[in-house]
C-alpha cells in the first residue's frame, strides 16, 4: 500500500506546469523531486533559476531549494526509489496538421518509470491528453512495472494558467481525479487536502470523464473568445462597436465578462492545439459533427490576425514594403514568456515578410522571440521599438502597453499611428494626443 503519511511525491516534465506545480508543492510542505530528460532545465532549476517567466515562481523555487524539500533529477530510477506517487506533467504538443496531439512525451515518461516499480505506486497523469489515453497508459504501466497491477494510474487534469500559476496551483478552483481505484483517490486527496479542506471541490470521475473535463473546458473558453470576436466582425461592417456590446452582454450574468475581450484572438501552448486535438479525436471515435464548430472557432481566431494586419496596412498607404513597422508584445499574453502559437509573433513575422522592417519590444519574452524569429528585430524598451515607426501595434497587452503615455511615444514615431489589437487603450485619450488609432470591432 501507498503510505496514506508519505509527503513524498515526484514531479515529471518540469516545463511550465511541472515546475509550477513542484515548487508549489513544495511550498505547501511536500518532499518534491522534480524530473525532467532535459539537463539543461533541470541544471538551471537545481540552481534555483527558473527557465520560464512565472510571475511568483522564482521565490518558491528558492525556498524549496533552500528548505531541502525540493530537487530536480534526471534519473527515474532516483524518482521510483524517492516515492511512490508520481505527476505526470509532459508535454503534448500538436502532432502535425491532423492536429492530433503528440502522445510520445507521455508514453515514453511511463515507459521509463514503470520499469523501475518494484513497490506499490500511484502514477497520476496531470498533462492534457485525448480522451481514451489514459485508460491505455494504465495496462502499459501495469504490464511493464515488476510490481504489475499494484502500479496505478489516475489521471488528473491541470487547469493552471499561465501568469496565474502559482496562484492557480495553490488556490486551485477543483481537483478533478478520473480512477476507480480507492487507493489513487485517496493519494490524489492527501495532495490537496489543505485545498480540499478550505473548500475547493474535489470531483472523483472515470477516467474519461477526467480527460473530458480539460479538453471541454478549453473548447469553451475558445468559443467564448471567438465568439465575441465573430461579434466584432460583424461590428466593424455593421457600424458597432464591439467593446459597449461586450459590455452590454457581461452584465447578463448567464453570459458573464469573462474571456469576453474581443481582439486578436487566443495562442499559446494550449488552447489552439487542445481545440484541434479534440476535433482530431471526435473524429476518430466516429462523432466528428459534434465538434465541427470548433473549426469555425479556430477560423474566426485565425481570422483575427489577418484583419490585424489589413488594419496595420490600410493606417500605412496600402503597402508594408519599405515601411517601419512596431509590434508591442511577442508573448502569447501578458505575465507569461510563452510565446508558442503567440499571434503577436504571428502578425509580425506576416508583416516582414511583406516587406515591412518589423521591430519588436516584450516585457519577458524578447529572448525567446529572438531565437524563434530571427528574421524580426528587437529592442530593449518600447520607447526604442517605436522609433521612425510608421505604425506601431499592440498586440500582448502587457500593463506597460495600457499604461503607455501617447505624447512621450508620439516624439519617437515617425507617424502617429495605432493599432489596438486587444482594446487595451482609451481611443479617446490616444486620439486627444493626436494619434490615428484603430481597433478590432470598432469604428
Ligand atoms: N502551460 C500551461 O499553462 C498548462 C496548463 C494546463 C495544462 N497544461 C498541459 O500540461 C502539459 C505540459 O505543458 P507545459 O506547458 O508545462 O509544457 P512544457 O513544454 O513547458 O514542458 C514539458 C516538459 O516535459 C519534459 N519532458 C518531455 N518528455 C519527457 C519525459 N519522457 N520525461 C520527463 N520529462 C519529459 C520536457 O523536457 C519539458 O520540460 C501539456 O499537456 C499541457 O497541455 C499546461
Amino acid at each position: 500500500m501507498v503510505e496514506a503519511e508519505s509527503r513524498r511525491v515526484t514531479v515529471i516534465g518540469t516545463g511550465y506546469l511541472g515546475a509550477t506545480t513542484a515548487a508549489c508543492l513544495a511550498e505547501m510542505g511536500f518532499e518534491v523531486l522534480g524530473l525532467d530528460v532535459d539537463e539543461a532545465k533541470i541544471e538551471t532549476l537545481r540552481s534555483g533559476r527558473v527557465p520560464f517567466y512565472e510571475p511568483g515562481l522564482d521565490e518558491l523555487l528558492t525556498s524549496g531549494l533552500e528548505a531541502g524539500r525540493l530537487r530536480f533529477t534526471t534519473s527515474f530510477a532516483e524518482a521510483a526509489e524517492f516515492a511512490d506517487l508520481h505527476l505526470i506533467c509532459v508535454g503534448t504538443p500538436q502532432r502535425d496538421e491532423s492536429g492530433a496531439a503528440d502522445l510520445k512525451y507521455v508514453n515514453a515518461a511511463v515507459e521509463s518509470l514503470a520499469p523501475h516499480l518494484t513497490r506499490p505506486a500511484v502514477v497520476v497523469g496531470r498533462s492534457t491528453v485525448p480522451v481514451g489515453t489514459a485508460a491505455t497508459l494504465a495496462a502499459r504501466l501495469s504490464a511493464l512495472a515488476p510490481v504489475g497491477e499494484e502500479a496505478e494510474l489516475g489521471w488528473s487534469p491541470e487547469f493552471l494558467r499561465e501568469g496565474f500559476g502559482v496562484e492557480d496551483t495553490l488556490r486551485p478552483n477543483r481537483i478533478v481525479i478520473g480512477t476507480d481505484s480507492p487507493r489513487v483517490e485517496k493519494a490524489v486527496r492527501a495532495l490537496w487536502q489543505r485545498q480540499v479542506d478550505a473548500g475547493t471541490p474535489f470531483l472523483v470521475t472515470d477516467l474519461q470523464t477526467a480527460e473530458l473535463v480539460k479538453v471541454s473546458a478549453n473548447a469553451f473558453l475558445a468559443t467564448k473568445i471567438s465568439f465575441i470576436n465573430a461579434m466584432a466582425e460583424v461590428s466593424e461592417v455593421a457600424g458597432a462597436d464591439v467593446i459597449q456590446l461586450a459590455e452590454a452582454l457581461s452584465y447578463d450574468d448567464r453570459i458573464g465578462g469573462k474571456f469576453l475581450g474581443p481582439g486578436l484572438g487566443f495562442g499559446g501552448g494550449c488552447l489552439p492545439k487542445d481545440i484541434r486535438a479534440f476535433m482530431a479525436r471526435a473524429d476518430e471515435l466516429g462523432v466528428e459533427p459534434a465538434l465541427s464548430f470548433l473549426r469555425e472557432v479556430d477560423a474566426i481566431n485565425q481570422r483575427r490576425r489577418a484583419r490585424t494586419i489589413d488594419i496595420a496596412r490600410q493606417l500605412i498607404g496600402g503597402n508594408f514594403a519599405g515601411r517601419t513597422v512596431t509590434v508591442l508584445g511577442a508573448a502569447f499574453k501578458p505575465n507569461s514568456d510563452d510565446i508558442r502559437d503567440s499571434p503577436a509573433l504571428d502578425v509580425a513575422s506576416t508583416i516582414a515578410s511583406l516587406g515591412a522592417r518589423v521591430t519588436v519590444y516584450d516585457p519577458q519574452a524578447l529572448e525567446r522571440a529572438r531565437e524563434a524569429h530571427p528574421e524580426l528585430n528587437y529592442a530593449d524598451s518600447m520607447l526604442e521599438a517605436a522609433r521612425d515607426a510608421d505604425v506601431v501595434l499592440l498586440l500582448t497587452e502587457w500593463t506597460e502597453f495600457r499604461e503607455a503615455n501617447p505624447e512621450e511615444l508620439a516624439e519617437v514615431v515617425a507617424q502617429k499611428r495605432i493599432v489596438d489589437g486587444r482594446n487595451a487603450l482609451d481611443p479617446t485619450y490616444w486620439r486627444a494626443s493626436g494619434w490615428t488609432y484603430r481597433a478590432l470591432g470598432r469604428q
